[in-house]
């Protein structure tokens, strides 16, 4: 295991470690992945605002290889929405680079895929049309003759069959949300970036949907950068959970969440090692903020 060069992170390294959880203090090029499929380098990023500069990102490191699933948790402000829009390439970083399947991002690319906190669905389309949307954007990532059979077939897989021709007011939140990861994943995007897209529903809908990515990446795998402020959600969800520090924002602590071999289920959160992971998370959490975590033993 890498040594946390970190003064916040060091003493937590040990429950970490004890817990069998790998922890890593992301540091400049040394940690980079020989085959990352997004690989964020040295990213920094400033808002000119009314009342002056606004430091949101400072050089920032994040390397997900081709198939990984990694959560970013972090203080609200801190700039987690900013680095979606990085990586989508809706934004420019003032200094460093993002590169995406070895291509440097200068725009936005077809090749990802998004969900947000409140789906946005257009509401004179029936969902199946909704979830169809990007193709016709690009069209050439999935053959014409299987579009629509593919739209079904993801919608059947988040249990929507039967609702494809709906309007998307007549859905539930979460049955919207559902729809709008059909949407996100229809083109078979490289990377879909989601941007806390369970925060707005209620506990019971929200583990619901956590299930559903569970048999969506076992169906259509995919490689996933999840923002977050549930741990409870990082460590379910993730391979790797990322702690940024507060504003200007940089990876501040690296969790290695051990795949089981087993699917995961609900139970799993309440395993001696999960309980560990949220408290080293807390932990972290409480730092970015700038606070003296509680210790855990
Ligand atoms: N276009 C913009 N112009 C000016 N300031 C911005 C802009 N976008 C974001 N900010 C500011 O940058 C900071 C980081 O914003 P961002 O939305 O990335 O945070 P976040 O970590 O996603 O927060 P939250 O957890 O609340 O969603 C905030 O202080 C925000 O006000
Ligand atoms: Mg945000």
């Amino acid at each position: 295991m890498r040594k946390i060069d970190n003064d916040h992170a060091a003493p937590i390294t040990s429950g970490a470690a004890s817990s069998g959880a790998s922890a890593t203090h992301t540091d400049s090029s040394t940690q980079r992945m020989e085959n990352a499929l997004i690989d964020i380098r040295a990213v920094s990023h400033t808002f000119q605002t009314d009342s002056g500069p606004l430091q949101v990102l400072d050089k920032l490191d994040l390397s997900i290889a081709e198939g990984q699933f990694t959560a970013v948790v972090g203080p609200s402000g801190c700039g987690k929405s900013t680095l979606t829009r990085l990586v989508a390439g809706l934004l420019k970083p003032d200094s460093g680079e993002v590169w995406l399947h070895g291509e440097l991002v200068k725009g936005p690319r077809a090749s990802v895929g998004m969900a947000f906190q409140n789906p946005v669905l257009l509401e004179w389309r029936s969902i199946l049309r909704n979830v169809m949307l990007p193709l016709e954007i690009v069209p050439e990532r999935v053959p014409a003759a299987e579009h629509e059979e593919r739209a079904r077939s993801l919608l059947s897989l988040v249990g929507l069959e039967g609702f494809e021709d709906k309007k998307p007011s007549e859905l539930s939140g979460g049955m919207r949300q559902r729809a709008s990861l059909c949407r996100a994943l229809i083109h078979k995007p490289d990377v879909i970036i989601l941007d806390e897209p369970f925060g707005a529903l209620d506990a019971f809908t929200r583990e619901d949907l956590w299930q559903t990515m569970h048999a969506l990446r076992a169906t259509e795998p995919f490689t996933a950068l999840l923002i977050t402020h549930d741990l409870r959600e990082s460590v379910f969800l993730a391979d790797e959970v990322v702690v940024l520090s507060d504003r200007p924002a940089r990876a501040q602590y690296t969790l290695s969440v051990p795949t089981s071999s087993h699917e995961r289920t609900l139970d799993d959160l309440y395993t001696t090692e999960a309980v560990e992971m949220l408290a080293i998370l807390r932990q972290q959490i409480q730092l970015a903020q700038g606070r003296t975590p509680a210790s855990h033993s």
